[in-house]
């Protein structure tokens, strides 16, 4: 069996868990190896050394995989080829979106599902910046052994929540000292589709909530698809022995669209969508036919300040 079959918890249940190579926590993974890809082209966007690190960490064929010895593998398909390219370009877009609210004055930082985001030891963050990351507990673990195993530092204290953001997150950032009273930049970024829509909204609510004056929010944010396509996907997916799962593992639900939210709620911002953003930064999109355009088509990265 593949490591991609291992994706298959295929059914989502309201208190469901996961590691890195399993489930929801494997998409952590497929992230990361499209930045690792990105990494090993001759102009990368972005170079995140830490992707590969964490993809060897795992071996197999997350491994082969950056080694070009997995050529069925769903990352060097047509549909991988533009998907590296997204994540490349919301890397990019997300970078220098905390690169300005650092410019700002902001030094709290708060990740919700940061997977394998390793930020908190790649950007040049001022002196006294705090990431707090949130994610499942064995995602967490699995991350900081290899962090820790690779000898390199932190270029901001990190701190680590492990929690599941259905729950009291709020609580618990609450408690890894996290100063509600203070600026803050929140970054929501492969993750909204991966909540029902009620999680979604209280996240929305939690971040407004705990956000001070000056805080900043970026969000990659997505419509979702029709339920045709949806429920087609799925049935696809169920039917193949392999291949890296997706639409198994997402709610398909919008509580609503990020920017209307937090519009609605005295944040000043905009929503750029990703074929115009991939369009600004020269890297190509894929066309109607292709099985990546209902996602390119449904993508737009979103970033917000609070008055
Ligand atoms: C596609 S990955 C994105 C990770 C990271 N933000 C990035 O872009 O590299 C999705 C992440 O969301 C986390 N996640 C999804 N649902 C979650 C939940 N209910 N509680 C905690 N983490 C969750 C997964 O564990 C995983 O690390």
């Amino acid at each position: 069996m593949s490591e991609f079959t291992r994706i298959t918890g295929l059914m989502r249940s309201d208190n469901d868990t996961w590691d890195i190579t399993t489930s929801v926590g494997a998409t952590a993974l497929f992230v990361a190896a499209s930045r690792a890809l990105e990494a090993n082209k001759p102009n990368p966007l972005v170079v995140d050394p830490y992707a590969e690190m964490f993809c060897r960490a795992v071996g197999g064929e997350w491994a082969d995989v950056l080694d070009g010895k997995a050529p069925e593998n769903k990352l060097v398909s047509e549909f991988g080829h533009h998907f590296v390219n997204y994540q490349a370009a919301r890397t990019k877009f997300f970078d220098t979106y905390f690169y300005g609210a650092a410019d700002a004055g902001v030094r709290q930082i708060v990740i919700p599902a940061a997977g394998l985001d390793s930020r908190a030891y790649r950007l040049a963050w001022p002196t006294g910046t705090v990431v707090y990351e949130l994610d499942q507990p064995q995602v967490l673990e699995f991350k900081g052994d290899v962090l820790r195993r690779s000898g390199e530092s932190p270029t901001a204290e990190r701190r680590e929540i492990a929690v599941d953001l259905r729950d009291d997150w709020q609580g618990a950032l609450l408690g890894s000292g996290f100063d509600p009273a203070s600026s803050s930049a929140w970054l929501v970024e492969g993750l909204l589709v991966y909540l029902p829509a009620s999680a979604q909204g209280e996240l929305f609510a939690g971040i407004d909530r705990l956000a001070a004056p000056s805080s900043h929010v970026a969000v990659d944010d997505g419509k979702p698809f029709s339920e045709e396509l949806y429920q087609a996907a799925r049935d696809e997916e169920r039917a193949s022995a392999d291949g890296a799962k997706f639409f198994s593992l997402i709610y398909n639900e919008q509580h609503a669209p990020a920017i209307d939210w937090f519009t609605e709620h005295g944040w000043k911002g905009a929503a750029v969508e990703l074929t115009d953003y991939l369009r600004q930064i020269g890297r190509p999109l894929p066309g109607p036919e292709s099985e990546a355009w209902p996602m390119f088509a449904s993508i737009s990265l979103v970033n917000a300040a609070k008055g």
